[in-house]
C-alpha cells in the first residue's frame, strides 16, 4: 500500500507506542510524517520520531522555517489521513470545540482528509462525561476511533484508557485508506442516516397444540448481526424476531413474534421502509387447525399430520404496492446453491439474494460463507463471522445508497 498517513503524537504515556506504530505502518508501505505536541515532546523526543519515519518532525506552529518549507494548510492536506495517537483528552475536547491553538490541532482544524483518533488516558477520564461528550460529537462528525482498550493503566488503575496497540491501530489505518467505514470499533459516518430498514429473523414457530409446535433450528445469529450492523451505519432498523435466545441489538426497535402469520403483520405494519432484509427462517407450513387441548398420546402413533402452506413474506413484501426500494431474500440451501438461489431471485421478486450452504454448521454456528446474487453478477464474501459478514453486507448496501 503505497499511503501517506499524517500522525499527531500528543501528551501521554502511550507515546512510546507511537513510535513502533512508524515502524509498523512503514511495513506496510505506509510512510508517516509526523507533528509532535508540546505534552507529546516530554515523552519521546523529535529525534526519534524523525529517525524512525525518516522526514523531517514538525512541532510549531509559529516556526518561519517550517512555514516558508511547507505551510501548516498544506501539511494538513498532504496525507492521505491523519491518525491521533496517543489522543488525549485535552486533543479530543480541542478537536471536539474547533479549538485551533497549536500546530496539531490547527491541523485537526484544517485537514480535509479522514482522521482516524487512539485515545490513550486514564480510566475516570475517558469515562468523564465530558470526554465521552467529545467523543460522541467527534463520532456525529465521522470522525473515527480505535481503542481504548481495557487494561491495567500506567497510573496503577484497571479499565478503559488504555491506548490500542500499535498493530491495531495499523489495521485500523489500513481498513480506513481500503475505504471499508464499517470496522469494529471504529465509527464512521453513518451513511444511512434517514433510511428505514426491517430486518426478520430466527425461526418461525408453528403450533400443533398448545405444548408442541414445527421449527427449525434457527438462532438468529445473522440476523441479529445485519439488524446491529445496519443500525451502525445510522438506518433506523425495526427487527421483527422469532423465538430466540440471544440479545437484540440495543439500536434496533425489536418486535417479537411466533407465527409465520404474525411474522408478517409485523413487517406489514412496519412499512414503509427502504430496505428488507429477510434473514428469517421462515417455516413453510403450519398444521392444519391447531388444537385447543394437549393432543393424548394414541397407541400406535399418529397417522398424518395435514400441513397448510404459509404465506410468503418476502414475495408479499416482494410485490407490496408500497415496496421497500430495496429487497434482499436470503436462500437456505444444502445443495445446488447458486442455482437455487438464482431461481429464487426472480421467483420472489426481490433485489439480491444471499445464498447460503447451510449444509455444514451454519444453522446455530458463528460463522458463514455468503454469496450476494443480483441479476448482475455474483460476489462471494470469504468464510466470515456471522458479525463481519453483516457488517460486510450493511457496507455493501450504503453503497447501493450513496
Ligand atoms: N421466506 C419468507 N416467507 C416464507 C418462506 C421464506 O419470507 N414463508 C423468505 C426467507 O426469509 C428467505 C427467503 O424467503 O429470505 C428464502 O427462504 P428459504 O427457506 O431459503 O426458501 P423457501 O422459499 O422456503 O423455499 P425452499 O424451502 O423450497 O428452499
Amino acid at each position: 500500500m503505497n499511503k501517506r498517513v499524517l500522525l499527531i503524537i500528543g501528551g501521554g504515556i502511550a507515546a512510546y507506542k507511537s513510535l513502533f506504530l512508524i515502524r509498523v505502518l512503514a511495513r506496510r508501505g505506509i510512510a508517516s510524517r509526523v507533528i509532535l505536541t508540546k505534552g507529546g515532546s516530554e515523552f519521546v523526543t523529535a529525534l526519534s520520531a524523525g529517525g524512525l519515519s525518516g522526514e523531517k518532525v514538525f512541532t510549531d506552529l509559529f516556526d518561519l522555517t517550517d512555514e516558508a518549507e511547507m505551510g501548516h494548510i498544506e501539511l494538513s492536506r498532504s496525507a492521505d489521513l491523519v491518525a491521533v495517537a496517543p489522543a488525549t483528552a485535552d486533543i479530543l475536547a480541542k478537536a471536539a470545540h474547533g479549538i485551533a491553538n497549536d500546530l496539531a490541532t490547527t491541523t485537526l482544524q484544517a485537514t480535509d482528509k479522514r482522521v482516524l483518533f487512539a485515545p490513550s488516558m486514564n480510566v475516570r477520564m475517558w469515562e468523564s462525561a465530558a470526554t465521552q461528550r467529545n467523543v460522541k460529537t467527534l463520532k456525529a462528525d465521522g470522525q473515527f476511533f480505535v481503542g481504548p482498550d481495557e487494561g491495567d493503566m500506567a497510573c496503577g488503575e484497571f479499565g478503559f484508557g488504555r491506548m490500542a496497540e500499535p498493530e491495531q491501530i495499523a489495521n485500523a489505518i489500513e481498513k480506513i485508506l481500503k475505504g471499508d467505514t464499517t470496522i469494529d470499533g471504529l465509527r464512521g459516518p453513518k451513511p444511512l442516516k434517514g433510511k428505514r430498514a426491517l430486518v426478520t429473523a430466527g425461526p418461525t414457530r408453528e403450533p400443533i397444540d398448545p405444548v408442541r409446535y414445527l421449527s427449525n433450528h434457527s438462532s438468529g445469529k445473522q440476523g441479529y448481526a445485519i439488524a446491529a450492523a445496519l443500525g451502525r451505519l445510522g438506518a433506523d432498523v425495526t427487527l421483527v424476531s422469532g423465538p430466540v435466545a440471544i440479545d437484540a441489538p440495543a439500536c434496533a426497535n425489536l418486535v417479537k413474534v411466533e407465527t409465520t402469520q404474525e411474522m408478517l403483520t409485523a413487517c406489514e405494519s412496519a412499512l414503509p421502509s427502504d430496505i428488507f432484509v429477510s434473514v428469517a427462517a421462515v417455516a413453510d407450513w403450519r398444521p392444519e387447525g391447531r388444537s385447543d387441548k394437549k393432543i393424548k398420546k394414541a397407541k400406535g402413533g399418529i397417522s398424518s399430520l395435514a400441513l397448510t402452506e404459509n404465506p410468503d413474506i418476502l414475495a408479499t413484501l416482494s410485490t407490496a404496492k408500497n415496496r421497500p426500494e430495496l429487497v434482499i431474500g436470503f436462500a437456505a440451501e444444502t445443495n445446488d446453491v447458486l442455482d437455487h438461489a438464482r431461481a429464487k431471485l426472480s421467483k420472489k421478486g426481490c433485489d439480491w439474494i444471499v445464498a447460503n450452504d447451510v449444509s455444514g454448521d451454519v444453522m446455530g454456528g458463528d460463522h458463514n460463507s455468503l454469496i450476494i446474487v443480483t441479476d448482475k453478477g455474483e460476489e462471494t464474501f470469504p468464510r466470515l463471522t456471522k458479525q463481519d459478514a453483516a457488517r460486510r453486507l450493511a457496507g455493501k448496501i450504503s453503497e447501493h445508497f450513496t
